[in-house]
């Protein structure tokens, strides 16, 4: 399975963002990463979809992937899927019942996907694995960038890769070159990487070195 790569744009400079979000687009990733933050669900406030039409707007063919760290995620999905969002992921620990959101989200034309956070056990998204394409494992507590990897996490991503083979599994957080190695072995296809890719000079050459490190951990 190829990994894919997916730089989130809250590491970005705020005040160049346009030119960040083409930075990331030309580095050769796979799709951008847009972390939402209600300060509720999550203790920190980011952007809204407003940015989301941004990112659309600057680079129309930079596929965009919108995690929603909210509590009530189901009151948003029309308009983030309205503002460009193409793969929408709404935390398993969320206050909606996602059995009913999860169609909502492809009946909207976009991708469902499904996030748990260090603290909850993988059995949480059996029952949502055959109404998803793609389930995030989160390896730090969201809320923050420039947070450590938690390799405790990495059972849980090994447990879905045997349990459902044909799923994206996407790991999100302290994600760099040694991590992305440890988080391929264990079943991930999809990483996310903020501060280690935004901080770098040559974005480029650090998303093809992560390339070659996860084949080569294949
Ligand atoms: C954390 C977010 C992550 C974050 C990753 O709440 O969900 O996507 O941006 O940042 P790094 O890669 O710096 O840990
Ligand atoms: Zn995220």
């Amino acid at each position: 399975m190829a990994v894919q790569i997916l730089p989130s744009l809250l590491a970005a400079d705020y005040g160049a963002l346009a030119a960040d979000i083409t930075r990331a687009y030309r580095s050769g990733a796979d799709a951008l990463h847009l972390d939402i933050m209600d300060a509720h669900f999550v203790p920190n406030l980011s952007f809204g979809p407003d940015i989301v039409k941004l990112c659309r707007r600057v680079e129309p063919a930079f596929y965009r992937h919108v995690h929603l760290m909210m509590t009530r995620p189901d009151l948003y999905l029309e308009v983030f899927a309205k503002a460009g969002a193409q793969t929408i992921q709404i935390h398993v620990e969320a206050d909606c019942d996602l059995h009913v959101e999860l169609p909502r989200i492809r009946a909207l034309g976009v991708r469902p996907a499904v996030v748990l956070n260090p603290e909850t056990p993988v059995e949480a998204v059996y029952p949502y694995l055959a109404l998803c394409d793609e389930v995030l494992v989160m390896t730090v507590h969201p809320g923050y960038g420039g947070q450590s990897f938690i390799s405790d996490c990495l059972p849980k991503v090994a447990t879905l890769r045997a349990r459902a083979p044909h799923l994206d599994i996407m790991v999100d957080g302290g994600v760099n070159a040694q991590t992305a190695i440890d988080a391929v072995r264990a079943g991930a296809n999809q990483l996310v990487a903020g501060s280690f890719l935004f901080k770098q000079a040559d974005m480029a050459a650090a998303v093809s070195a992560l390339r070659a490190a996860c084949a080569a951990a294949c």
